[in-house]
Parts: structure tokens; C-alpha cells; sequence
């Protein structure tokens, strides 16, 4: 197992990964254990591996054919995500937010997620590996790492809060659902990174 950045051949991968665990395509019987809500289109994503180096993943190489990916997260600073709505309310929101004691500035900050570990290796510490590879590509860039946690996704919170470290900063609502907003120093990639 390699965790990477992905490159332009390895999008099919992220994207059969993301309709396996997307609200609206995913099976009954993993609905459970969380899903992602977050739509992307081929040219965004493309954009995002490219110009933002911004999907991590987690594949099995292969010799023939594609690697296989059994696991991505996306980051990006907050421009590329504007157009999204629920990012573009994030983005007003921020600024009436403390961590660490000092109230948050929009341009220290980046968005990370959405993240998807496929079920065959979950609690394995591939989410761990993942998410300090991604933090650690940010962190010259970047002094803080935001992002959004549906309550309702207990798995998710408990992985980002045990697992990842991350502090639970506040609370919002958007449309009918209600978020954790978490952030993390993007230099704690150095004491918690992980290695599979
Ligand atoms: C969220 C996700 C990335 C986490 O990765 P993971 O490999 O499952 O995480 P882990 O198993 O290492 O950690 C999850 C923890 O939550 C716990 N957990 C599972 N279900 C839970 C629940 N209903 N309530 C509370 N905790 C729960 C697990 O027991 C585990 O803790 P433990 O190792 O101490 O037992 C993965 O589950 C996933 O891809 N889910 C589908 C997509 C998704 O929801 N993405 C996040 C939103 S963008």
C-alpha cells in the first residue's frame, strides 16, 4: 500500500471511490458508517490534482493497469472551493471563529475534505496515514487546516477527533444539517505522522 499524491491517472480510481461512498449512490449497508456529500466535476477534479496537488491517496500499485485507490482525501485553499455553497458559508462564517486563542484569519487557513477510506482497510491506520500526508503537503503553505464534520457522522467525528488530533472549534448549520467546524495546526503533521 502507497500513500501518494494522485495524479491525472489515478482519477477513475477517485472516482469510483467517491460514487461507492457518495450520499446518493452509496448502499444501505454502508450508509452507517458515514458518506460523502461533497459533489466534484471531472474538470475540478482534475484541477485539484494538478494545480492544487490537493487529492492524497492511498492505492495499491499495480503492474498492469491502474493502481488500485482505496483511499483519497482532497485539500485546497479556500478559492478553489468558493463556488461550493456549503464552502462559499464556511468561508463568511470563519472569521467569528477562536482557535488557539486567536481569533481566525480566512487567508491562514485551508479546507480539507471531503475523505474516504474504503471499508476493506478501515481501521487499519490508513486514515491516519492519509490525513498527515495531506496535512504535511499544506504545511508550508498553510499554518492552520480546517474543515467540516456532519454531526450525524459519528465514525468521521470520531476519527478526526481521536485519530487526527483535531480540535472541535464550533458549531454551524447549512440547509438541514448540522456541522462540527475543526481545524488543526498543519505543523502537528511532524508528531503524529504515520506511515503504513
Ligand atoms: C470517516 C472515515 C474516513 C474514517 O476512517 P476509518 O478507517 O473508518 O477510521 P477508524 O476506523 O480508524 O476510526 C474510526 C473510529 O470510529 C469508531 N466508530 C465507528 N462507528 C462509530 C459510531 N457510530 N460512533 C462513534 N464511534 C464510532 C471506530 O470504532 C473507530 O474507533 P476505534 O479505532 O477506537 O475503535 C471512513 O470511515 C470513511 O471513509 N467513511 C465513509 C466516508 C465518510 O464518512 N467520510 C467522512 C466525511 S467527508
Amino acid at each position: 500500500m502507497e500513500v501518494r499524491l494522485a495524479k491525472l491517472g489515478d482519477m477513475e480510481g477517485v472516482k469510483e471511490l467517491l460514487r461507492k461512498y457518495h450520499r446518493d449512490t452509496i448502499s444501505d449497508e454502508d450508509r452507517p458508517d458515514g458518506f460523502v456529500t461533497t459533489a466534484i466535476t471531472d474538470e475540478q477534479l482534475a484541477e485539484l490534482i494538478e494545480k492544487e496537488k490537493g487529492v492524497t491517496i492511498i492505492a495499491e500499485p499495480s503492474d498492469c493497469g491502474p493502481d488500485k485507490v482505496l483511499g483519497f482525501c482532497f485539500a485546497a485553499p479556500w478559492e478553489f472551493w468558493e463556488t461550493w455553497p456549503l464552502f462559499r458559508h464556511m468561508m463568511d462564517i470563519i472569521p467569528d471563529y477562536e482557535f488557539e486563542g486567536k481569533r481566525l484569519v480566512l487567508s491562514d487557513t485551508y479546507q480539507y475534505g471531503p475523505m474516504c477510506v474504503d471499508r476493506s482497510i478501515r481501521g487499519t491506520g490508513a486514515f491516519e496515514a492519509l490525513f498527515f500526508a495531506s496535512l504535511d503537503q499544506f504545511r508550508e503553505r498553510f499554518p492552520i487546516m480546517l474543515t467540516f464534520v456532519n454531526q450525524i457522522n459519528k465514525r468521521s467525528e470520531s476519527a478526526h477527533n481521536n485519530k487526527a488530533h483535531m480540535e472541535t472549534i464550533g458549531t454551524f448549520d447549512f440547509g438541514d444539517n448540522h456541522y462540527f467546524l475543526m481545524g488543526i495546526c498543519t505543523d502537528a503533521s511532524e508528531k503524529y505522522a504515520k506511515h503504513i
